[in-house]
This record gives C-alpha cells, structure tokens and sequence, in this order.
C-alpha cells in the first residue's frame, strides 16, 4: 500500500469539520480537502471572521487558525479533490428515513451512495475509502459493491487501473467537546478486512493517539459497535430520567441518586445527568435504526427493549410542558415565558432534535408568549425549527403563538411569568436571581430542567422553583 499524502473528506458538517481540522493539526505532513456540496458551508468554513465558523465548537477556531489553507483547504472541487486523493473520508449525513420503506426508523442512504458513485467515477489508483458517517450494520458491503462496479475486471487491468479499499472507521465525539475528544479520544476504532488499508489509517492516527487506544477488527463488528454505543448512551439517560419522574414522587433527589448510584465503579458516574430528554441528530435516528435492523432480522424482542429508550425520552419532554401548565394555575395563555437556552446541550450551536423545539410547540401551542435567550443559536434557526417568525412582543395577541429572541439574559425576562431552563450553558449557573426577579411578574417561576439553579439563592431572591428530579421542592 502506498503512503498516504493526499486525504479527501466529503462532507463538512459537525463530523468531517472538526475532524479534519484535528487530523490537518496534527498531521502537517497531510493535505487535507474537504469538500461538500453546500456552498454556503464551505464559504462559512473560509470566513476570515472567525466568529462566524458554520459551527460553534469550544477550542475550534483555534485549532482551525493553524492549518487552514497550510495543510486544510475547504471546498466545493469534489471531483477534482477525490481524483487526487489516496484516502477519502465519508462525513456525510445518514437522517431516519422520512417517506418509502423503512420510513421512521432506516436511515437514509443515498447520501452515502451518492458518495460512492462520486468516489467510484472519479477515484484514481489505490484509494481507501473511510465510513466516517454512522452507517447501519453491513454497509460498508453497498459501497464496496458501489464501487466494484467501477473498476475493471482482473485480466484487463493495466497502468491507468484504480482500485478500493473500504474501512470503517466511526467517530465517537460530542457536540460541544469535540476538540477535546478528537485529541483525546477515549479509542480510535478502525474496522476492514485489508491488513494494509488499516494500518495505513492507524499511521494517521498513532500521529497523536496512543496504540492501545486504537482497535482494529472487522468492518461488521466496527459498524455495529458505533450504534450500540449510541444506544447505551441515551439509554443511561432515559434511564436516569425515568427515575427523575420517580424522585419527585418521592421526596427523593435525582442528584443524590445518580451520585450514589454513579460511585459504584461498575456503574460508572458519566451520563447519569437527569434533564429534558436526549437531543442531537444521533442518539434518536441510531436507536430508530438498531430497531429497524433488529425487526429486519426478526429479532422483534429486541426491537421493542429498545424502542422504549425513546418512549420514554418522549414522555420526559412532554411532562415538562405539563408541569409548567399545573405551575402556573393551569393555563399559560397570553403569559410570558422566558426560555434560557434553545440548543440540545450546551457549548454548541445545534438544535437538531433539541428537547427545547418539542416544550417551545407545546408552550407555544397553549398560546403563551416566549421569549427566548440562547448564546450560541442563530434566531434565523430557531424560526425553521418552530416553523414561525418571530414577531414583535407588542404584537403579539393572546391565544395566539408568538416568540422573539433577546440579545441578553437580563432583557430576556422583562415582565416574563416564568424562566424555563432548557440546556446546560455556563451563562445559566450563576445568576443574579435579584437582577432578574425585578424585571418580571409576580409570582415569578423558574422551572430547571438541568439542575443548575443555586436553588438557595434564587429562593432568596423570592422565585418559586421547580427543578426536575427534586422531590423534596415540590
Ligand atoms: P451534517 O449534516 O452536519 O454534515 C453532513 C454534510 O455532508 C453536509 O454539509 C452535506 O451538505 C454534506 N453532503 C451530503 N452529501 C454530500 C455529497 N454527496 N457530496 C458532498 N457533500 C455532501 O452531519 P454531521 O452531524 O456531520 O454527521 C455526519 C455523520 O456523522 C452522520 O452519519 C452522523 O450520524 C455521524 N456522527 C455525527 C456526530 C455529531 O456529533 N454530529 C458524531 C458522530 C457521528
Ligand atoms: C453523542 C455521543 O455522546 C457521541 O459519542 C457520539 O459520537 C454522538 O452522539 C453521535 O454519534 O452523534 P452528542 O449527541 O453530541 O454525542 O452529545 P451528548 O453529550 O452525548 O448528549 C446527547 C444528549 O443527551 C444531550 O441532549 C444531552 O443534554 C443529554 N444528556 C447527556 C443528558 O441529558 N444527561 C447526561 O448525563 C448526558
């Protein structure tokens, strides 16, 4: 196997972006193209304001300071960029299938096999060809079969001949710490059936990662692997906030139970945060598919374990729209609700399945005003996500829907009934409830779906509270 110089990635999103820029920082001897086929992307990745990245990730920008167009270059040449490559990373999106068969629960493919047909008509040479996206088990068959089909059979080889290697290597980082993760990554995981394709990718790698770090095995097992991560990840937290819903019954305290529970060392104490429900363009769409695959396979027991995950991610949502209606005598129409935080989680501008777009409808649905504050979100975002403009306040009618975007926290609450925290953002663990409380209504509300309020200074300051898990509040 040649060495590799020349590295391709279609797609520049929340995976192939960050990725990329890690590999080009640490490997300055790579000449790293990304390229994808949105031209508002691209153009946001080579913007010289650097504020104004198509992505907000912690560390990002400056990492992306020292390699871009050094040894990163972004793009929208994908013909030209794939000709030239020795290695082609696949970044792109993979969503839940949305009409046909498997609609709900498959993921969709055909930006996978669009890849693919590009890699296999413009490849050149020996190229390998990396599965980056999160893929369904047994994927990486379509595109070598994709890609057979381009090359021309054994005996009529000659100098002009190209060939492929499929490998697959998923990404296991998180919004909002995905520097962190890429550059220190808890294992690298590299799955193929070519000896020489794998450690050419695992030469990459060992640039900044440790060789225990990285596992090589079977395309199968490393496909399947990046699913099932997922789905013991949101499991953790559907099953965390299952017993939130218990502890208020109870008089318990979820942060006291995840603590206990969490310093049991086969249990662990990572992702036993109780909140408003899982977001994000992943965990959702890859149990959906995990169950789509184990119906496929008849496995329907399965199938079922793992629906309930997102059932009761979805109760969790909506319960929480519930509270806030009892809270506030029963009705939220013509009130006005301050939102603190749009995003899924904090430290990232993505909204993808944020648990705020379901509560916003719902609140909004029951006709009451909101006004929502959000560091990183663009308000253009949040009007396609709840599918309305926002309007002015002054405009706004009761029992209709209406929302605006504050520029600030203080200003957000201005004659607001309620603060409804909704994502984990630093901005919201130290607050000056005293500031706020001036400005709204009274009695004056603050319903903390993350556990971050200083529940002893905001009583202080005269709010009510309500905080998700805390039996003992309520
Ligand atoms: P994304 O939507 O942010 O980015 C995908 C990009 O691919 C888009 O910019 C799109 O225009 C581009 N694209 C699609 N088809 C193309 C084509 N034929 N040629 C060129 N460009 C094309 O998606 P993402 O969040 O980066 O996720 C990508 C994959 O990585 C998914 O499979 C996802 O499940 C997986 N993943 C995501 C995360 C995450 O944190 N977002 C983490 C791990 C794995
Ligand atoms: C998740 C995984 O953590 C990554 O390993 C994976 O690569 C990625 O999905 C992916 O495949 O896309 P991400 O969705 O970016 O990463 O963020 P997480 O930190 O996992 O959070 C997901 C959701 O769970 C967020 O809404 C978060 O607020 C919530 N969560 C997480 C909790 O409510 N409690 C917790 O203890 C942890």
């Amino acid at each position: 196997m040649k060495s590799i110089k020349k590295v391709c990635c279609i797609g520049a999103g929340y995976v192939g972006g960050p990725t990329m820029i890690v590999i080009a920082a640490k490997c300055p001897q790579l000449d790293i193209n990304v390229v994808d086929i949105n031209e508002e992307r691209i153009a946001a990745w080579n913007n010289s304001d650097l504020d104004k990245l198509p992505i907000y990730e912690p560390g990002l920008k400056e990492v992306l300071k020292k390699c871009r167009n050094r040894n990163l270059f972004f793009s929208n040449r994908v013909k030209e960029n794939i000709s030239s490559a020795d290695m082609i990373f696949i970044s792109v999106n993979t969503p839940t299938k949305t009409k046909g068969i498997g609609a709900g629960q498959a993921s969709d493919l055909k930006w996978i096999e669009a890849s693919a047909r590009e890699i296999g008509k413009y490849g050149k040479g020996e190229t390998i060809v990396v599965e980056k996206s999160t893929l369904p088990v047994k994927t990486a068959e379509t595109i070598k079969s994709i890609l057979l089909s381009f090359t021309k059979p054994k005996e009529l080889k000659n100098g002009d001949d190209k060939s492929f290697y499929v490998l697959s290597n998923p990404e296991f980082l998180a919004e909002g710490s995905a520097i962190d993760d890429l550059e220190n990554p808890d294992r690298v995981l590299i799955g193929g059936d070519n000896k020489g394709a794998i450690s050419a990718l695992k030469e990459i790698y060992l640039n900044w990662v440790s060789e225990d770090k990285i596992i090589t095995t079977d395309l199968w097992s490393s496909e399947l692997s990046k699913l099932i991560a997922n789905a013991f990840l949101a499991q953790r937290v559907s099953s965390i906030n299952s017993i939130s819903a218990l502890c208020e019954s109870t008089n318990a305290n979820i942060n006291e139970v995840s603590r206990a529970i969490g310093m049991d060392t086969r249990i662990g104490k990572e992702f036993l945060k109780a909140g408003p429900g899982f977001g994000g363009s992943c965990f959702k769409k890859d149990i959906l598919n995990l169950i789509y695959i184990c119906n496929h396979y008849g496995i329907n027991e399965v199938a079922s374990y793992w629906e309930k995950v997102i059932e009761i991610n979805n109760w969790q949502q909506k319960r929480i729209t519930k509270i806030i209606l009892e809270k506030l005598y029963g009705t939220v129409s013509g009130k006005k609700i301050t939102i603190f935080g749009f995003s899924f989680k904090a430290n990232t501008n993505d909204t993808r399945e944020s648990p705020a777009i379901k509560i916003c409808k719902d609140l909004l649905e029951e006709g009451s005003f909101l006004s929502i504050f959000d560091p990183k979100v663009n308000p253009s975002q949040i009007a396609i996500d709840l599918g309305i403009q926002q309007i002015n306040e002054k405009n706004f009618k009761n029992n209709e829907s209406g929302w605006s975007f504050s520029e600030s926290l203080e200003d957000s609450v201005n004659n607001s009934d309620a603060i409804v925290i909704l994502s984990d953002w630093d901005e919201f663990c130290d607050i000056n409830y005293d500031n706020l409380i001036n400005k709204m209504r009274k009695p004056s509300w603050i319903f903390d779906t993350r556990n971050i309020v200083n529940k002893n200074d905001a009583n202080k300051s005269g709010f009510n509270i309500w905080s998700l898990g805390n039996g003992s509040l309520i």
